[in-house]
């Protein structure tokens, strides 16, 4: 006899996301990359906010101190997600200068032009990385997705704004 009954719909690994230690795993695999760029982001992005030169150097100096504390609070939202599920984050320096694919600017003064396409191309790694965790997440812990959405929405504006201020696509 054939149980004509709707089999129980199967929960979502998303509201017990905690104790799931598969979920942990994977999140971690997904956002260990994206606080190392965004690590590095803010790392390089200082360099550049430093030593920018060039006509509209301030405006450029100044919104550079905004990608940092962006890139910086994003790096700590993602990485508080792994650790919210039980689970270390390794974001030490050397790990991250392993295991980043940075942009490694050139030491020194540089123009303004110069400066914001290094900083556009880190954000374009760590958009990649966060696409991926997009992808990845989305059906293994749509809670860890939703912070990769909202961290992509963030780099996609201020990669708006400092973009805007050159001939950089
Ligand atoms: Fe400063």
């Amino acid at each position: 006899m054939t149980d004509t009954k709707a089999a129980p719909k199967k929960s979502t690994r998303a509201t017990k996301a905690g104790a799931d230690p598969e979920v942990a795993s994977g999140v971690t695999q997904f956002f260990t990359p994206v606080v190392h760029e965004l690590t590095a982001l803010a790392v390089n992005g200082k360099q550049a906010h430093w030593n920018v030169r060039g006509r509209d150097f301030l405006e450029v100096h100044e919104f550079l101190d905004v990608v940092v504390a962006h890139a910086q609070e994003w790096a700590d939202l993602a990485a508080e997600r792994v650790v919210a599920l039980g689970l270390p984050i390794d974001a030490r320096l050397a790990t991250i200068a392993k295991d980043s694919e940075a942009v490694n600017p050139k030491a020194g003064f540089k123009q303004s032009d110069e400066t914001i396409a290094d900083v556009v191309a880190q954000i374009d790694v760590a958009t990649e990385r966060v696409n991926a965790a997009i992808e990845g997440l989305e059906e293994l812990d749509p809670a860890s997705q939703d912070v990769a959405i909202s961290i992509r929405q963030g780099l996609d504006k201020d990669r708006w704004f400092l973009a805007a201020h050159t001939s950089v696509e």
